[in-house]
């Protein structure tokens, strides 16, 4: 039988003080059993990021989640930041570079935006899943499964109960995970 499968979560938010989403996201799932859970601008204040240690962090998990809210139609900078810096050639792409090969990769995203203003009527015309093309992208260029993403769009104008009921979601979906042919 194996063990619980591993998960990392990779959690940016420039004032998290100031956040009422991915807090109380973040609340929920820090501390399951199996989560690495680790916050990226609190680790990194000053932008040198381990590699080694975040490459190690990478290895070991079965589902990589990013979880952020979306600045600017992407992630916050750090975000950027560390694929430029951890997901090197030789280990996530490229001649051996197959570290990240066959793991399950999860998008846990926000938005201020409600889903209408998404699409060719509103304001930001196109459609979410066209905006994060690019991590899709990066996760299946590595060799990742792209899971369904996690969003919530609304921001701060969505009624408690409803953040509430999004965040057990994102616990129960991290709670029920297996990799493909895990037992
Ligand atoms: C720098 C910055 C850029 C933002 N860009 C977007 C954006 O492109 N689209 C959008 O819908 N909301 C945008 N927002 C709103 C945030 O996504 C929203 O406030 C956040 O998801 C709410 O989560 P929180 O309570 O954890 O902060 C932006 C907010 C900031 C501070």
């Amino acid at each position: 039988m194996q063990s619980n499968p591993n998960i990392v979560v990779y959690f940016a938010h420039l004032a998290i003080e100031q956040s009422v989403i991915n807090r109380r996201l973040r609340d929920v799932v820090c501390d399951l059993p199996n989560v690495d859970f680790r916050d990226l601008y609190e680790r990194y204040p000053d932008f040198y990021i381990d590699t080694a240690a975040e490459q190690s962090a990478l290895r070991r998990a079965d589902l990589i989640v990013f979880q952020h809210p979306i600045y600017w139609y992407g992630a916050p900078a750090i975000f950027k930041h560390f694929q430029d810096t951890v997901l090197l050639r030789g280990f996530a792409y490229g001649p051996g570079g197959t570290a990240l090969h066959g793991k399950d990769f999860l998008l846990v995203a926000s938005t201020g935006a409600p889903v209408e203003e998404y699409g060719p009527d509103g304001v930001h015309r196109y459609a979410f899943e066209d905006l994060i093309r690019p991590i899709e992208q990066t996760a299946r260029f590595c060799g990742m499964n792209f899971l369904a993403p996690l969003v919530l769009h609304g921001g701060h104008t969505l009624p408690a109960d409803v953040i509430e009921s999004h965040a057990l979601e994102y616990r129960r979906r991290l709670e029920a995970y297996r990799p493909a042919g895990f037992r």
